[in-house]
């Protein structure tokens, strides 16, 4: 990979919702304590998209942040890849919609759907694109409002989630900067283990399906858990070996914010102290494929990376999936 023209990220964004849901008002809503939320997730309070903000709007405010400190206008882009399982709709696809309203009329444009690994997915497909010379640049968005498909009454799920969008430009960067490895994975077995069942072509939006709430994540939390534990082992070794560098050598992880308990197993795993990892779950929650995105971003923002620091992001999810990726910044 690394003998063709190297790419990295030349731009950030990142919005979240105004609206603030915390675990104080989840206790009014189901059978629930801050205590429990912050003992068995980290979560402290997560964002709410407003009524009138679909996918794509939050994406459009990550997306012009990202496009500016880039220094480009969305006439540059030569494809947009949004990573959501929040779509506005069925089709067209989110990415199209946000095309539209960026003005970025020469970009291809399509979504990818990887869940909460969705952002490493668009990553590693945007990074082959330019690598080969079809294009010069993309826009990667991770996305997503998962509170329009939480149940707010069943608090094994509602506690977890939250909305948001992270937005990174790629491109051409100088030797020895950029992407060094990814390594994605699936196992499309354990799918049943995380999912939305209603609304596809295998079961159409119905009374029925409305009645038995099949149009709301479903989660076998304790499975998920150890699938993440595990893979974010696996997968953190693999990429590692693919870029010929040690734990030792990570400067800063990036890892996807589920629960801040997968996370610190990761940290022991990898022998990281603190101040080496990107942790915002206690904000924002679980936002899927917006999770990584707004980590690192948010990261950048806070002035946690300078030039050359070695960044190791990975995240799991429904798929079941998994993505990972050394980033030299
Ligand atoms: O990005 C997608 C990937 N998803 C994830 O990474 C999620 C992975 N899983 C998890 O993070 C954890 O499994 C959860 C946070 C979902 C659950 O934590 P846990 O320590 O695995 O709890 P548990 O499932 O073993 O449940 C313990 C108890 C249960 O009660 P019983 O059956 O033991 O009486 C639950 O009913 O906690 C109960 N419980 C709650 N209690 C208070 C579940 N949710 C809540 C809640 N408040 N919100």
């Amino acid at each position: 990979m690394n003998k063709l023209r190297p790419v990295g990220v030349i731009g950030t964004g990142k919005y979240v919702p105004e609206k603030i849901l915390t675990n104080k008002d989840l206790e009014a809503m189901v059978e629930t304590s801050d205590e429990w939320i912050v003992s068995r997730t980290g979560i402290q309070e997560r964002h709410i998209a407003a009524p009138e903000q679909a996918t794509s709007d939050l994406a459009y405010e990550a997306a012009i942040k990202a496009l500016k400190s880039a220094g480009m206008t969305a006439e540059d882009l030569d494809l947009i890849i949004v990573a959501t399982v929040t779509p506005d709709m069925a089709f067209p696809s989110t990415a199209c919609i946000l095309q539209d309203k960026l003005g970025a009329k020469g970009a291809a444009a399509f979504d990818l759907s990887a869940a909460c690994s969705g952002f490493v997915y668009g990553l590693a497909t945007a990074t082959s694109f330019i690598k080969t010379g079809i294009y010069n640049n993309a826009l990667i968005i991770g996305a997503d409002c998962l509170s329009r498909i939480t149940d707010y009454t069943d608090r094994n799920t509602c506690v977890l989630f939250g909305d948001g969008a992270g937005a990174v430009v790629i491109g051409e960067v100088p030797e020895g900067r950029g992407f060094q490895s990814f390594d994605l994975g699936a196992e499309g077995a354990g799918g049943s283990l995380l999912n939305l069942a209603a609304g596809g072509s295998r079961l159409p939006a119905s009374a029925d399906t409305l009645e038995n709430k099949q149009h709301y994540i479903y989660m076998n939390g304790r499975e998920v858990f150890k699938f993440a534990v595990r893979v974010m082992g696996t997968a953190t070794v693999d990429v590692l070996e693919k870029a010929g560098l040690s734990k030792d050598d990570i400067d800063l992880f990036v890892p996807h914010q589920a629960n801040i308990r997968i996370i610190q197993s990761a940290m022991q795993r990898l022998d990281l102290p603190e101040e080496k990892v990107v942790i915002n779950v206690n904000k924002y929650a679980n936002t899927s494929a917006a999770s990584i995105p707004l980590a690192l971003v948010e990261a950048a923002e806070e002035g946690r990376m300078k030039e050359g620091d070695r960044i190791l992001m990975v995240g799991f999810g429904g798929g079941l999936t998994w993505g990972a990726s050394v980033l030299v910044w």
